[in-house]
């Protein structure tokens, strides 16, 4: 169970963290005591750190096996609105790689900032499987095109809405328009019990998505891929993901050999008021 750290000394009783706590479940005492957790605090807190972050002396932490220790020196860096909004406009989904491959390390750095996503009640039950070999990646992209041959023909949604033949036929001709020979595949996958956590794994995809061009490496969602792994055993058994998870989505990912001059332009912004 979570334990509250506190340097008594540097508590001015500020009451911040009782006031930020999402459950309300840090008190200040009476007789001018430090903040404690009530009664059942322990045993509900989701360990958020919200007290911590917002503690404006430091005096609070949260303690508990589960968290990483390692601590993250917070750059004196300020980010404008219109820089980042330049940003978010110019990502785009990249589907032509370079062939050579995005160290472990570049990886695991970009992932380490992802942790920070929100997740329902924080539960952070995102896992990662990182198909990391290019080979690999291409053997599984044989599967995703196996589980097309099963659906090119029948007249499905998907059938109807995507050329299959023509995709089935690219492959056989060495092309890949399924993993779009991307070195490399990222895959999110949780245990599905907590209800937020498919939405959870898809906004920390998406965090990836959006903070993997600032180190300069390209993604791009991959739908075929993801339906696939839904549907067809043998990519799943392949996966060999832990008993009771689901894969949550794919992305490919690898250096660019595009370059993006401009933002193309978006449909009209529809917004109701009420
Ligand atoms: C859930 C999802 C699935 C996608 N699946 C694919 C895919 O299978 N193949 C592909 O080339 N692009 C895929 N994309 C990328 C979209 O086509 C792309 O986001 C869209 O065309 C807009 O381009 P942009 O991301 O560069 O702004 C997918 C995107 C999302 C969000």
């Amino acid at each position: 169970m979570p334990d509250l750290i506190i340097t008594d000394a540097a508590c001015t009783r500020c009451r911040e963290c009782v006031a930020t706590c999402p459950l309300r479940i840090i008190e200040l005492p009476r007789g001018g005591l430090p903040p404690r957790f009530t009664e059942d605090g322990a045993r509900r807190c989701i360990i958020c750190g919200h007290c911590e972050a917002v503690c404006p002396t430091g005096a609070i932490a949260v303690d508990d096996p589960r968290l990483d220790p390692a601590t993250y020196q917070l750059p004196n860096v300020t980010l404008r609105p219109e820089e980042l909004g330049a940003y978010l406009r110019m990502r785009r989904s990249v589907r032509r790689f370079r062939p050579e491959p995005v160290p472990r390390e570049s990886i695991v750095e970009l992932l380490e900032v992802v942790r920070y996503a929100p997740t329902g009640s924080n539960r952070q039950g995102v896992k990662w499987l990182i198909i990391h070999d290019t080979a690999e990646v291409r053997r599984l992209t044989g599967m995703v095109v196996d589980w097309l041959r099963t659906q090119a023909g029948s007249g499905s949604p998907l059938d109807r809405h995507f050329n299959l033949a023509g995709m089935i036929r690219s492959w056989k001709k060495g092309n890949d328009p399924i993993c779009r020979n991307a070195p490399h595949l990222v895959i999110a996958h949780s245990a599905r019990q907590h209800p937020t956590a498919a939405v959870d794994a898809v906004i920390a995809v998406a965090h990836l998505d959006v903070l993997a061009p600032a180190h300069g490496i390209g993604t791009c969602w991959c739908g075929f891929f993801q339906m696939a792994t839904e549907a067809w055993e043998p990519l799943q058994r392949a996966l060999a993901l832990p008993e009771g998870h689901r894969p949550d989505y794919a992305l490919l990912l690898g250096y660019p050999a595009v370059s993006y001059r401009r933002p193309p332009k978006r449909n009209r912004l529809e917004i109701a008021w009420r």
